[in-house]
């Protein structure tokens, strides 16, 4: 268990996943936790979950010796700004689209120990995925409490950071890909009368299924795609459908404008 006192500066979705992860996994137990928001309802949750709620930068930062920038890109300079003097020896974990460690540190310190992750919303329950990327002069010793923290709440892959926003299209942003393919399934079962729970129930044991033979199997994605197509059969006349919709073309679009998204957010 770490002894390490947290801080989150930012109480939404992305802190409370996170958070949910320490809590659970016990990587930390909540009284070496702390948040702040510039909204007292959002905090109301975390105080009951034993977290410490905060009011000023300054207590926060004097409580803590990791501090996690959970807010909005857009809100990081002013919150960078009121932190000016405050992090000096405490590791900074970004968690922003587009945010660079070079953005934090020309604020902050250029010595400033930053770690830049991609986490992603699954952390809640603890089937997350994250990308963290390891800049000087964050020690190794640094870098794995924070791999530590990411891996309660699921896997980590380390990347340079030059692929720290093309990875929100892989990991970050992707659950939202999935979860509307999900919805079209459960509307197409619907719309040939079968009832939506029974659809739903078993959609999510064929994501499930599918997900795990593309890591258990040992055979890849067109390899399986064979597997499930009969010649002449049904699978096949499914898969036509999806080709004339140019399927592939369109997830690979969508994942070139989140991630020229990051890049116009990015500093
Ligand atoms: N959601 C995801 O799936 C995901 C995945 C990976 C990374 N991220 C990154 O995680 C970060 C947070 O995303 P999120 O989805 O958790 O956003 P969110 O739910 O909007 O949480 C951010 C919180 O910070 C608050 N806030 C804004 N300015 C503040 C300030 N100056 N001081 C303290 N708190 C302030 C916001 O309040 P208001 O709402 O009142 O502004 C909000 O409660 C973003 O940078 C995003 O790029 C998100």
């Amino acid at each position: 268990m770490l002894t390490d006192k947290i801080g989150f500066i930012g109480a939404g979705n992305m802190a409370g996943a996170i958070i949910e992860g320490i809590i659970s996994q016990k990587v930390t137990k909540p009284e070496n936790l702390g948040v702040i928001d510039i909204s007292a309802e959002k905090c109301a949750h975390f105080k009951e979950r034993g977290v410490n709620v905060f009011n000023t930068y300054e207590a926060i930062a004097d409580f803590c010796n990791i501090i996690f920038l959970a807010v909005k890109p857009q809100n990081y300079e002013e919150v960078l700004k009121s932190l000016v003097g405050l992090t000096n020896g405490k590791i900074i974990v970004s968690i922003a689209a587009g945010i660079s460690t070079g953005y934090i540190k020309s604020r902050l310190g250029e010595d400033s120990n930053v770690v830049r992750a991609m986490p992603n919303t699954p952390l809640l329950i603890g089937c997350g995925a994250t990308a963290l990327c390891h800049v000087a002069p964050v020690t190794d010793e640094q870098f794995l409490k924070i791999k530590q923290i990411f891996e309660a709440g699921g896997g980590v892959d380390v990347l340079p950071e030059d692929k720290m926003n093309a990875v929100i299209s892989v990991n970050s942003s992707s659950p939202a890909y999935v979860y509307l393919f999900a919805k079209a399934l459960i509307n197409g079962a619907v719309k040939q009368g079968i009832d939506a729970q029974t659809a739903t129930g078993l959609i999510v044991k064929t994501l499930e299924g599918s997900a795990e033979m593309i890591k258990s199997s040992g055979n890849t994605p067109d390899e399986l795609i064979k597997m499930v197509s009969s010649p002449g059969g049904t699978t096949l006349k499914a898969l036509d459908a999806l080709y004339e919709h140019d399927f592939e073309n369109a997830v690979i679009d969508a994942m070139e404008r989140c991630t020229k998204r990051a890049e116009e957010l990015g500093k």
